[in-house]
């Protein structure tokens, strides 16, 4: 397992869904005005994977979710085209700005936000699966493609 502290859930409450529950979640997860799952494929293997939803279809602003890059994967460029795909969604989807709680101190994904132009909103709230961790709010245009250079 890597990256707990990056989620809001945990393995232990994740490993209890039903198969059924998880085809479901997949089938509402896979595309369309509410959620949308993009994943970096590397010759057949899953090298990362994040989603974009947003609670109903008059939303201006959808969530990056879900963000995972496989360790042997990173520092290559992944994770940021996967932020370009949601952001690229949610405008496609007619948002004008994508939100995201990040685990304070963790110091790889808050530099990758900030890098590809997300600010800190001042926001924070207990992490989910560990009240003891905190998270805090970005934010950044939808309008504003993601510069692969920048
Ligand atoms: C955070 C994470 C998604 C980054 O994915 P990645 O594919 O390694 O990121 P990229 O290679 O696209 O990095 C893009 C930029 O982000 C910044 N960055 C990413 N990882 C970094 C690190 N470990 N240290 C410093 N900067 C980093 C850099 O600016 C980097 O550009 P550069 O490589 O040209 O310097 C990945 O480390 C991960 O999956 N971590 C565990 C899960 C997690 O924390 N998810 C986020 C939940 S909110």
């Amino acid at each position: 397992m890597d990256s707990p502290f990056a989620f809001g859930s945990t393995y232990d409450a994740e490993v209890k869904r039903q198969d059924v529950e998880w085809s479901q979640r997949a089938k509402s997860a896979a595309g369309g005005p509410l959620r949308a799952t993009f994943f970096a494929d590397g010759d057949g293997d899953v090298l990362g994977i994040a989603g974009g939803h947003r609670d109903t279809e008059h939303d201006q602003s959808v969530d990056l979710v879900s963000m995972w890059v496989a360790p042997a994967g990173r520092r290559r460029g992944v994770g940021r085209q996967l932020v370009e795909a949601v952001v690229a969604w949610a405008a496609d989807t007619d948002s004008d700005a994508v939100g995201l709680w990040v685990t304070r101190g963790n110091a790889p994904a808050e530099a990758l936000y900030l890098a590809l132009g997300f600010v800190a909103t001042g926001e924070d709230q207990a992490l989910p699966s560990d009240p003891a961790k905190e998270e805090i709010r970005m934010t950044r245009s939808a309008l504003t493609p993601i510069n692969p250079a920048s």
